[in-house]
């Protein structure tokens, strides 16, 4: 008698042994690694050799949708039930997950809480099993699971221990692993946002150094160009029937009131350095600019779709720029549809926004060229001053807005205007 119960206290010790290595183990694992898969692999594969089990695995809560989904199966069938779900209550882990306290099962068959749901999937063949649950701060955010001792022996107490100190370490790496990948999205996310914003700046930049070198141009050259076209025409009135010389003359008219055209645009786009905003409803400008470019749209075969949202907040605006602003894009978009197509406004909005979109089916900008657009004297039109966009840009910069175009070649345009509701970080005046 004495002695069986020296052997059982040697075997005792050596158990402890065994746990205590096991656990600092583990936790120089848990620490070294934020990569949860493999945190959890390892971790299950000691609890495995451990307790001489046959296979295991780690449940995680989905709050959500109130299901148990597998984070992680060992053993040789696991990707059969890889994707598999139980609901809160339902199996040995459901139940334990609920009810928030472990559970030790030395034959399954004879407990109603098993559910062989995963057995008949994969023809493993449970026979006893230890679960229990992973708590956070006393909530169950899942449940660690090990299956069949490979000794037939029933699991035992230090089995239950054992578990259960594994279960509070793995609960902090699989919190810890969610707060780093919310952490890595935001990272994300917030290195777009910068590189996005740090386009749009030097777009603008550019484009404000861009326009004031072509004003102070375009200042210079109205006056000499009024005298070039003004003497043309006396010139040409002279010269009463030599043709060969009118035709010449009548070129250098041509030129010079083109470039009087494009002086004229350029004064218009000073016009809209600086806006006046006021509280405003903007569906009306909208429509209107809409009015104007119907019997073209007819003309050109080009079918209209305009819907608004309801309860579109009024924002901060300068009516008539909005509709110099929606007439350019509504004329860009018609003229890339000469054979006909479909035009598409909305008006809708998000949390910060009031947004306008038009989209047309026409002949699209290749992407090597929609960076530049917004460029002063890009054109591809014979007859285009390139300055409409260029403007369009100008105008939504006075609103605090932002101006996203997006094209495919031969299949169309969507340009995207965004104002800020009033009382957001952008809104003026
Ligand atoms: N909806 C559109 N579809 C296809 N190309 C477009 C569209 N809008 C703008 N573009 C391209 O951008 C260029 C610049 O437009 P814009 O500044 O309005 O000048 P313009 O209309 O005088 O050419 C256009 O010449 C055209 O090549
Ligand atoms: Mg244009």
């Amino acid at each position: 008698m004495t002695v069986v119960y020296i052997l059982e206290k040697k075997a005792y010790k050596d158990i402890h042994h065994k746990e205590l290595d096991t656990i600092l183990r583990f936790s120089a694992l848990i620490n070294s690694s934020l990569n949860l898969e493999q945190v959890l692999d390892n971790a299950m594969k000691y609890a495995e050799e451990f307790m001489e089990a046959e296979a295991s695995s780690v449940y995680e809560l989905d709050e959500k949708n109130n299901e148990l989904f597998i984070r992680l199966a060992r053993g040789d069938r696991k990707e059969k039930i890889k994707g598999i779900r139980l609901g809160l209550g339902e199996g040995v882990a459901g139940w334990v997950v609920k009810n928030a306290q472990p559970l030790a099962i030395q034959d399954v068959r004879k407990d109603g809480r098993f559910s062989d749901k995963f057995d008949r999937i994969t023809g493993f063949r449970t026979k006893s099993m230890i679960c229990v649950p992973l708590l956070l701060r006393g909530k169950p955010i899942g449940a660690l699971q090990v299956l069949n001792k490979k000794s037939k022996r029933p699991f035992n107490q230090a089995d239950l221990e054992l578990l259960n100190s594994m279960s509070q370490q793995i609960s902090i790496a699989m919190e810890n692993a969610r707060l780093y990948q919310r952490l890595q999205e935001k990272y994300t996310n917030t290195t777009r946002e910068l590189r996005i914003t740090q386009r749009k700046l030097i777009r603008t930049e550019r484009l404000a150094a861009m326009v004031h070198l072509v004003q102070g141009v375009a200042h210079e050259i109205r006056n000499p160009i009024m005298t070039i076209g003004g003497f043309a025409y006396r010139i040409k009135k002279e010269l009463n029937h030599n043709y060969r010389l009118q035709k010449y003359v009548d070129i250098i008219l041509d030129e010079s009131a083109r470039l009087e055209k494009l002086v004229r645009e350029v004064k218009e786009f000073t016009d809209v350095q600086t806006a006046t905003l006021s509280l405003e409803n903007i569906e009306p400008v909208v429509r209107e600019a809409l009015k104007i470019f119907k019997p073209l749209a007819r003309t050109r075969n080009v079918k209209v779709s305009f819907r608004a949202a309801k309860k579109i907040p009024l924002i901060n605006m300068d009516p008539s720029q909005i509709e110099i602003a929606l007439s350019n894009i509504i004329e860009n978009a018609l003229e890339a549809m000469p054979d006909g197509g479909l035009l598409t406004l909305r008006i809708s909005k998000d949390t910060e926004h009031v947004i306008i979109t038009v989209q047309d089916s026409g002949c699209g900008i290749s992407s090597d060229k929609l960076d530049a657009v917004y460029d002063p004297f890009v054109t591809s039109k014979p007859r285009g001053a390139g300055l409409g966009l260029t403007m369009v840009h100008q105008i939504i910069l006075n609103h605090g807005g932002e101006i996203s175009i997006e094209s495919e070649l031969k299949k169309g345009t969507l340009v995207t205007l965004k104002f800020p509701l009033p009382g957001s970080a952008n809104s003026g005046p």
